[in-house]
């Protein structure tokens, strides 16, 4: 059966070439106070920064800046960050990045009015904000982690090399306007681009490797699977093809922004494995999730059988005659390792900077989620997080 659910997702987005112009639309919608929030530097490269500006600038707006905003934002960061947007007294925080920008500014926003410590409260006890929280706007740069529609904000705090996302159970965390324009991603690396592809790809896994009923939130995972497949492939080959890269824009806003976790119990596994790896080594989010996807895959396919034959079937077109389950299933994920390779994944650990001494702390902050198909014990993160090395 089918699970219960509320559902509800406030964000208004804008898609496609000409998305910037309706910053022009949402910024009077705000008070006059707002924080600009962006990375390392790649916007003011590539004339997104210019652009915005020039908007904020139009609409009258008394603008700080919150700069640096690192890949895995830091728990120090963030504390940096309060004091800019408490000082400057915003009305509006607006995110020019990728997940990390977005996820930050959800981060200041329900920490700018907090009376405790926001990682103890959010992040240590998962807490839900009871003070006033600030809006956030997001011009999205960066393709993979759908937190321009979502409630999700991951921290990293360096000194106990914890990595935790709180998706926050309040829809009025959720960005109230995105604005996504594929061009603005173009002048990602390779290794950006395919890295936001498999974090898509494992996001719908997430949710599609757990239950065994008969769900819609599955059929509408296993679509928008196929429609990633098709594209990654292209843009694989000619990353500026637009068409390609605007579904994936698209595709990586519907696979996390709660849509296909509708009923579903869900599993989180491969995000915890890769959240603890990233805690240590500091690595590209989406690069720790593929490093560790395939050993956890295989070691649970044989309790979550069925539905890994309906994924090698329904996915990967694995042809299933005169074959047993267990062949199907194999050839599923066979064929997932393929595509995988051709991306350019890093699949193992140890490229990322993991050593063998370094296990039993990794899985020290390895968070056990319980909706998949198996609930792992420590020596059964241990085993997985070897086979990875
Ligand atoms: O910092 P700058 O100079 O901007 O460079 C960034 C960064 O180095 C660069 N970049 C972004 N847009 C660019 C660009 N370079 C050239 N051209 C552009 N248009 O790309 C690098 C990576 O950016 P980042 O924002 O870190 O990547 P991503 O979007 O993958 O975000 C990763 C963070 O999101 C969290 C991850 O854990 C990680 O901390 N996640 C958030 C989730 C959520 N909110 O629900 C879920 C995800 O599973 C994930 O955990
Ligand atoms: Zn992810």
């Amino acid at each position: 059966m089918i699970g219960n659910f509320a559902y509800c997702n406030p964000t208004k987005l804008y898609f496609g070439e000409n998305s910037l112009t309706y910053l022009n639309t949402e910024l009077p919608k705000y008070g006059s106070n707002v924080v600009l929030i962006y990375g390392g530097g790649s916007v003011k490269k590539n004339g997104i920064y210019d652009a915005v500006t020039e908007i904020l600038k139009a609409t009258g707006k008394n603008v700080a800046e919150i700069s640096g905003v690192m890949p895995n934002p830091t728990l120090a960061k963030l504390y940096e960050g309060i004091e800019i947007a408490r000082n400057h007294h915003a009305d509006l925080l607006l995110a020019v990045g990728g997940g990390s920008v977005c996820d930050y500014a959800k981060a200041v926003s329900v920490s700018v009015n907090c009376k405790e410590d926001p990682w103890e409260k959010y992040y240590l006890r998962f807490e839900e904000p009871d003070c006033e929280t600030l809006p956030v706007g997001c011009v999205l740069t960066m393709v993979g982690t759908g937190s321009e529609m979502n409630a999700g904000s991951v921290i990293t705090n360096q000194e106990t090399k914890q990595k935790i996302g709180h998706v926050f159970a309040d829809e009025a965390i959720m960005p109230k306007f995105s604005i996504l324009n594929p061009r603005f991603t173009m002048t990602l690396p390779h290794y950006q681009m395919v890295s936001g592809i498999y974090d898509i790809f494992n996001h719908i896994c997430e949710q599609y490797f757990s239950g065994e009923d008969d769900n819609t939130s599955d059929y509408i995972s296993e679509g928008l699977m196929r429609s990633l497949l098709h594209s990654s492939r292209i843009a694989n080959a000619n990353p500026q093809d637009y068409e390609a890269r605007s579904n994936i824009m698209w595709t990586a806003t519907w696979a996390l922004n709660t849509l296909v976790a509708c009923g579903k119990s869900t599993d989180w596994m491969v995000h915890m494995l890769g959240q603890a790896v990233g805690g240590y080594t500091n690595a590209t989010h989406g690069m720790t999730l593929a490093a560790v996807s395939l050993p956890y895959y295989r070691y649970i396919m044989q309790d979550g059988l069925a539905k890994f034959k309906r994924f090698a079937i329904n996915v990967w077109d694995v042809d299933p005659q005169g074959k047993s389950d267990r062949q199907i299933a194999e050839e599923g994920l066979t064929a997932m390792e393929n595509w995988m390779k051709e991306l350019g994944l890093v699949m193992n650990i140890t490229e990322l900077g993991a050593t063998e001494d370094m296990i039993e702390g990794i899985a020290d902050v390895t968070i056990v989620m319980p909706g998949g198909y198996k609930v792992l014990e420590r020596d059964e993160i241990i085993r997985i997080l070897r086979e990875s090395l």
